[in-house]
């Protein structure tokens, strides 16, 4: 091929790579399939190689490649990146009094903030020149950052062409953070190496962003939400909210739950309603911020030495707190590991009291050597339960003494046995422990949903030998046995009866996940259900063809093949059956619920992330579309729907609301 025509199809891949990382990164809606995306880079790399003079340095090929640095260099903000004072709902009213008498506004008249999330990551500025990125920097001490240029290119979020419709020049500000699934997931395969977990999810994103290697950078998938801008040349908005429309016109990605507030009393509310759906987002917030969106008014309102007077960060609960432990007691959960708990005196973390945190095992008890009577930070991430993070060895009184771990299952005694780093109880289900945590997990809502038998009630069971195994529920939980147990009426005898009854029906995706099998959590068990179809088919595979699944590793392998290798797990599922379980074969691909219907997504739910609603779409014989169209049936519009709620109303499309999705798919 002759230069100039690879020139232009060069251009013409160039183009296309970008749109489509846009679709996929920013507005969260691909239009292609990924095979398609890995084709484009592919013939671009191909022509790249035969052409090494056409690579320049914004070509999406450039992404990661650079070689490793010895040092960053430094760059100095054109405007210094100052921070945020923190307030507290008090700090807001009085913010508001004082802007409103800087202005000059009277007390009735209200000022126009905008509210945005204030993400817990760190600050970054990115310079685009004729919608080019050319350099990209840390926050550092708010006048000069380091450069980080190439870690930030391999953010895949960050284009390194804007749109046509960019200013000239454009110092976008934004923050790096570590969506929480992958600081999980980080944490887990430093865990298996032995390498030191990060504190937390921005611990983890400086600490990515931070690398003199940028293929390490690469490797953890950073996001960014822009918030605000430097200087801008060839545009000149008059609000902050026009700022922020003209970062998302040029391409660049803002967060979904920025909201124009009309006076102070809204900001508050603001601020409570993104608090409550904190721990549904995948990222961590640590407050809101309030910005007032008149420029001319932040202009006139200006800065003190570290900190602007128009906007402030009102933060939420606290999720990190200082208490003192008790005492260590050892829990035995579904599968009979041995978990240290730490017994504290009661704290107030992120909006809940806590009295229990997790130590996960032993090896984390002696790294963080956690005793007795110290005092600790404890700390509740996302969704997950509370842990002890530190210790504070200053505090420590004289004669702690360190954990041990018990050789013996303090509920049943059984001999315990050490795999890695976890111990287990070795009783199985003769255990009263992991009897009832399987029991629990069993009817719990996400599996069997049986309402009504919760935890007193199966303690109650197990302990009048009602319960020894998950299929007695259904044999042994009659009128007669439970008349004869205290404080059960005619009224609650009936309800429990009729929703053990409404559960016998189970999706297969439920009723494997019901099951509790090791390393099988609903992402599981759904893709296995979606899989297999049928639970005789799941019992007959082998770990090779198990193996054969992308997603499924080596030990969640096993450990399938181990649950139904095992003879008891066989006659409680052939026990399950014969009470009326009705194991239906998958509704999957063909009879489902939903089958034969289209949906379509847009904005944020607050019972599902994005993928968990689709994967539970398909599982039910739907389909979940990326793009608006007359094919669409549904379209499922969630908190602040965007532009696809738009279209979609303009198209005439059937609108639902969460709720109106939940009912249909039964949840
Ligand atoms: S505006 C002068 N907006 O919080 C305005 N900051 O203490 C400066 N942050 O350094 C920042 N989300 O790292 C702003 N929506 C948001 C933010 C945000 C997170 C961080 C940022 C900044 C710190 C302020």
């Amino acid at each position: 091929m002759e230069k100039n025509e690879a020139l232009k199809e060069i251009s013409r891949l160039r183009t296309e790579i970008d749109r489509h990382n846009y679709l996929y990164y920013v507005l969260d809606s691909p239009e292609v399939p990924d095979a398609e995306y890995d084709r484009l880079m592919r013939r671009l790399e191909e022509l790249e190689a035969a052409y090494p003079e056409l690579v320049t340095p914004d070509s999406p090929t450039q992404r990661v490649g650079a070689k490793p640095m010895a040092a960053f260099g430094t760059i100095r903000h054109t405007l210094p990146m100052i921070s945020l004072q923190n307030a507290k709902t008090k700090d807001a009213l009085d913010f508001d009094v004082s802007v409103k008498k800087m202005v000059g506004l009277v007390a009735d008249e209200s000022v126009e903030y905008v509210g945005e999330p204030k993400m817990d990551g760190l600050a970054v500025e990115l310079i685009y020149e004729d919608g080019i990125l050319v350099k990209g920097a840390t926050r550092g001490d708010g006048e000069v950052g380091e450069d980080v240029t190439q870690n930030l290119k391999t953010v895949r979020s960050i284009p390194l062409r804007l749109t046509k419709d960019a200013p000239r020049l454009l110092e976008a500000r934004g923050e790096v953070f570590l969506p929480l699934d992958a600081f999980r997931k980080l944490n887990r395969e430093r865990e298996e190496r032995g390498e030191p977990l990060f504190i937390n999810p921005r611990n983890a994103a400086a600490g990515s962003l931070k690398q003199l290697d940028p293929k390490v950078t690469a490797s953890r998938p950073l996001d960014i939400f822009f918030y605000g801008a430097g200087v801008i040349e060839g545009a000149a908005p008059f609000t902050h909210l026009e700022t922020l429309e003209l970062l998302k016109k040029s391409g660049l990605k803002v967060n979904p739950f920025v909201k124009l507030l009309h006076g102070i009393d809204a900001a508050i509310e603001y601020h409570d309603k993104m608090e409550a759906m904190r721990d549904s987002l995948d990222y961590e917030l640590d407050g809101v911020v309030l910005k007032v969106n008149s420029l001319e008014f932040q202009k006139r309102l200006g800065a003190r030495t570290r900190n602007p007077r128009w906007a402030i960060a009102y933060k939420f609960a606290p999720k990190q707190e200082m208490t003192r432990v008790k005492r260590i007691e050892v829990g035995v959960g579904r599968t009979g590991a041995l978990t240290p708990v730490a017994i504290l005196e009661p704290v107030f973390v992120g909006g809940v009291t806590i009295e229990r945190a997790t130590l996960h095992n032993l090896d984390e008890v002696e790294r963080k050597d956690v005793r007795p009577g110290d005092t600790v930070i404890v700390q509740r991430a996302g969704d997950v339960i509370p842990e002890v993070l530190s210790v504070i060895m200053d505090s420590r009184p004289p004669g702690a003494e360190p954990f041990r771990m018990p050789s013996s299952c303090p509920q049943c005694g059984s001999a315990v046995d050490r795999v890695g780093a976890i111990h287990y109880c070795t009783g199985g289900l003769l255990c009263p422990a992991q009897l009832k945590e399987s029991i629990r997990h069993f009817a719990s809502k996400r599996a069997m949903d049986i309402e009504g038998l919760g935890d007193k009630h199966i303690e109650q069971f197990i302990e009048a030998g009602l319960l020894k195994d998950v299929a007695d529920i259904y044999s042994n939980v009659t009128p007669e046995n439970l008349k004869s147990l205290a404080k059960w009426k005619d009224k609650s005898i009936s309800n429990l009866l009729a929703s053990i009854e409404r559960s016998k029906r189970p999706a297969l995706e439920r009723l494997i996940y019901a099951l509790g099998i090791k390393g099988v959590g609903e992402h599981m068990a759904r893709l296995l259900a979606k899989r297999f179809g049928s639970i005789e088919k799941l019992m007959e595979m082998d770990e090779q063809g198990l193996l054969a699944i992308h997603e499924i590793g080596p030990e969640t392998a096993r450990s399938i093949v181990d649950f139904f290798d095992e003879r008891r797990n066989i006659a409680v599922l052939e026990k399950l059956r014969a009470s009326g379980v009705v194991f239906a074969a998958e509704k999957g691909t063909s009879e489902g619920v939903l089958s034969g219907k289209v949906f379509l997504f847009t904005g944020g739910l607050s019972s599902f992330t994005r993928d968990e609603a689709k994967d539970l779409v398909e599982s039910l014989g739907g389909e979940a579309a990326s793009a608006v169209s007359k094919k669409v049936d549904y379209v499922v519009a969630g908190e602040e729907a965007g532009s696809k709620y738009d279209k979609a109303k303009k198209l005439g499309l059937t609108i639902i609301d969460e709720d109106e999705f939940k009912k249909m798919v039964g949840r």
